[in-house]
């Protein structure tokens, strides 16, 4: 049976979080592919709020079993305390509802101490990181010295494990960082604790996946941060450690390209980014104040005031190409209501000529200048529109002229955050 990814198009914060959940509806198993809680995905329900960082954002829909997958990196303490706060709202997250990949790698504390070490010796060059231990517990995994979560089943031998993680770690955090070094056995004693809870949820998740699938079940892949943070397709080294785009959804699950039948890219129908890095679409102005403000762009996870600009659409066709998007789900556009006239980067001018590809340097970007083509904006609240004929003509235009940007079709219009507030198109 098919699989659906949905994958974020921009640099993250594009709207997964709603359009997982609403999508979840239809759906027997939502699985999060890679990241750790860098991501923040949020899902409204009525007058409920939920911030996900960990927990897949299908968790609301009690029929769906959650996943998450072995690409992942996980942090126990957050992924308890979540499931704590979760429960805490009447959500079962009980073993029989969300299952944790024994292979996903474990974010410990000094992965935490040597993220915001390297930040803050990187000075001005700041990657502008979560602080959470991402690029760290990866660096580790890919040195082939990380410690993955199903090592917490057999105590002893954790224990062990950490203590010689520590004692490298240890030498780094003090004569490198000049920071205080961290206990072994405090470490090991605080996720002894957590392997007791966990234990029941940790799953060889690929099997189950897989066998779900072969029964019929209905899979979607939610992915975390966005193609233009991916590690290798993303504007490096402004990137996160891990691969949002589609193939890292077969290698974080452990699945066969077969089983996908829908690449959904979500994008917003402006451009953000929170960290540093280029981004050639950005406003200082009213403008971009106007997007924090009415689009309330203040980041899930660490509360900063997200940067804002006009659509990319040099940004978005690499999306539809890196991930072979086969459809868009575009969001916020009831954001863009008041402002006129509207704004899209179709090429850039870079070195006084036009490019319509988006560079893989990194430097050459930051010298793009966007060319912009202006459509006319409209000042009816869309908030309440269900179908794409309730839209004012402006915004079918605009979204028209997306499409043929993109080369996809956008199957799904989001208009505000709730579930209902979404427009679907055959
Ligand atoms: P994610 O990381 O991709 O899941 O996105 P975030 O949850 O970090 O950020 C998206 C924000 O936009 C959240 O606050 C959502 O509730 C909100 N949101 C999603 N879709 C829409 C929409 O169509 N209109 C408006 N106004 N807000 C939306
Ligand atoms: P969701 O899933 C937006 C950004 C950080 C920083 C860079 C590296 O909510 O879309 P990291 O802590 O991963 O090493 O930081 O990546 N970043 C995100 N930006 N949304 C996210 O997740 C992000 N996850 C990481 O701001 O620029
Ligand atoms: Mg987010």
């Amino acid at each position: 049976m098919p699989a659906i990814a949905v994958i974020g198009a921009q640099w993250g914060d594009e709207g997964k979080g709603k359009i997982t959940d609403m999508l979840a509806a239809e759906s027997d198993v939502v699985a999060r592919y890679g990241g750790g809680d860098n991501a923040g995905h949020t899902v409204v329900v009525g007058n409920d709020t939920f911030k996900l960082h960990l927990v897949p954002s299908g968790i609301l829909y009690p029929r769906v079993v959650c996943v998450l997958g072995g690409g992942m990196v996980v942090n126990p303490r957050r992924l308890l305390q979540e499931m704590d706060e979760l429960a805490a709202r009447g959500v079962d997250v009980s073993a029989r509802r969300l299952l944790l990949s024994n292979r996903a790698h474990l974010i410990l504390p000094y992965h935490i101490a040597l993220d915001g070490a390297a930040e803050r010796s990187r000075g001005q060059s700041a990657l502008g990181t979560t602080k959470r231990g991402i690029g760290p517990a990866y660096a580790d995994k890919a040195a082939r010295s990380g410690i993955r979560a199903g090592e917490m089943l057999d105590p002893a031998a954790f224990a062990e494990r950490v203590r010689a993680a520590v004692l490298t770690k240890n030498e780094l955090l003090t004569r490198v960082y000049g920071q205080e070094p961290l206990s072994p056995e405090e470490i090991a004693a605080e996720y002894r604790e957590y392997a007791l809870r966990l234990r029941s949820h940790l799953a060889d998740t690929s099997a189950f996946l897989v066998e779900a699938l072969r029964e019929g079940k209905q899979l979607l892949c939610e992915g975390a941060q966005g193609t233009l943070l991916d590690l290798d397709h993303g504007t490096y080294p402004y990137v996160t450690s891990s691969y949002p785009t589609v193939g890292g959804a077969l290698i974080g699950l452990g699945l066969g390209p077969q089983h996908l039948t829908r690449i959904l890219g979500v994008t917003k129908a402006y451009q953000t980014r929170v960290g540093a890095g280029p981004f050639p679409t950005e406003l200082h102005d009213d403008t971009g104040d106007h997007l924090v403000e009415v689009g309330h762009e203040y980041g899930t996870t660490t509360g900063r005031r997200r940067r804002t600009g006009w659509l990319d659409a040099v940004a978005l066709r690499y999306a539809v190409q890196v991930n072979g998007l086969s459809e868009l789900a575009l969001t916020k556009l009831d954001v863009l209501t008041g402002l006129n006239p509207l704004r899209i980067a179709v090429a850039y001018m870079c070195d006084g000529e036009t490019w319509d590809h988006f560079p893989a340097d990194v430097r050459a970007l930051a010298r793009c200048q966007p060319v912009y083509e202006e459509l006319p904006g409209w000042e009816e609240d869309i908030s309440g529109a269900r179908t794409f004929e309730e839209l004012p003509q402006e915004a079918r235009d605009y979204v028209t002229r997306i499409e043929e940007l993109a080369g996809v079709p956008a199957t799904l219009i989001s208009v505000g955050p709730e579930r209902e507030q979404t427009i679907h198109r055959p």
